[in-house]
């Protein structure tokens, strides 16, 4: 059950309506790493969660303030559309040079939405489930959450310098600065589970003994020139404290020349000039 109070988190007023600044801030609200974005990744992970209650209560309350976000930018783009009424936007298409200072709008938030918000990004995508990663693998969903924190946070701080509006400017302040604690969530959530699984690989559930371990720690250059060989990634013990990095300047290719037999005739494949006898394998 879900219980709505009225009252947004932080205020989300500007000073004047800019409906060209309402698209650009479509982005960090239905964007790949938008709050729709992240409100629904932390709901599906937290909903679905198997593991320590303690996971869920953190994924669920976080989900939640993310929802509130999405309320405050919802809010925000709808009064930055205020002054922009169909009127207006024809008034302007009668004036091509008028058309073209204006023409960073998007005819949706009056067509469409109807100086509302749409959940799409600043490009005019509309926003997808396909954004969402919920695996149930806490430390895998962790670090992805640290991810979209981390792109999400660049960008509202990229609109913070696009813009010159101070009611603007004050909301994403609140907005980065819970940014800034929901990196910190994560990394603190990834060091305790990393620690308790004793592990930094992900699943930490899976055999060693089931993977070819002897190339679990090769770095491969796969390119001339040799600049990725000065680097922790490939000197030293590895990470997860497992081996050694091994760095190998010119990779082998263990595998033989792979090769396909023709296609059966009902497929309608090309069918090869010369057919080459399977070598054996
Ligand atoms: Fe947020």
């Amino acid at each position: 059950m879900f219980f709505h109070i009225k009252e947004l988190q932080y205020d989300a007023a500007p000073e004047r309506p800019d409906p060209v600044y309402a698209k650009k801030l479509q982005e960090i609200l239905g964007g790949h790493y938008g709050e729709m974005t992240v409100a629904m990744q932390y709901l599906f992970q937290g909903l679905n969660s198997r593991a320590d209650k303690k996971y869920r209560d953190l994924l669920l309350d976080t989900a939640t303030e993310e929802l509130a976000h999405v309320e405050m930018l919802v809010t925000m783009i709808a009064r930055l559309l205020d002054d922009a009424p169909v009127d207006v936007q024809e008034e302007a298409a009668k004036d091509p040079l008028v058309e073209a200072a204006l023409g960073g709008r998007n005819p949706q938030h009056v067509i469409v939405s109807g100086l509302g918000a749409l959940p799409a990004d600043s490009a005019g995508n509309f926003w997808s489930g396909s954004y969402v990663g919920a695996s149930g693998n806490l430390l895998a969903d962790f670090r992805d959450n640290l991810t979209k924190e981390s792109h999400g946070r660049l960008q509202a701080v990229r609109l913070y310098e696009l813009s010159d509006d101070s009611g603007v400017k004050d909301m994403l302040s609140f907005l980065i600065a819970r940014d800034t604690m929901h990196q910190n969530q994560w990394i603190a959530a990834i060091s305790e589970i990393e620690q308790r699984e004793c592990d930094l690989v992900v699943p930490a559930t899976f055999p060693r003994s089931l993977e070819k371990q002897e190339v679990s720690y090769d770095f491969y250059n796969f390119s001339r020139g040799e600049e990725s060989k000065k680097g922790r990634w490939a000197n030293g013990p590895s990470m997860d404290g497992k081996g050694l990095f091994n760095y190998v300047a010119s990779p082998p290719a263990y595998g033989p020349k792979p090769f396909l037999f023709p296609a059966p005739l009902p497929v309608h494949d090309t069918i090869p000039m010369v057919h080459p006898k399977p070598s054996k394998i």
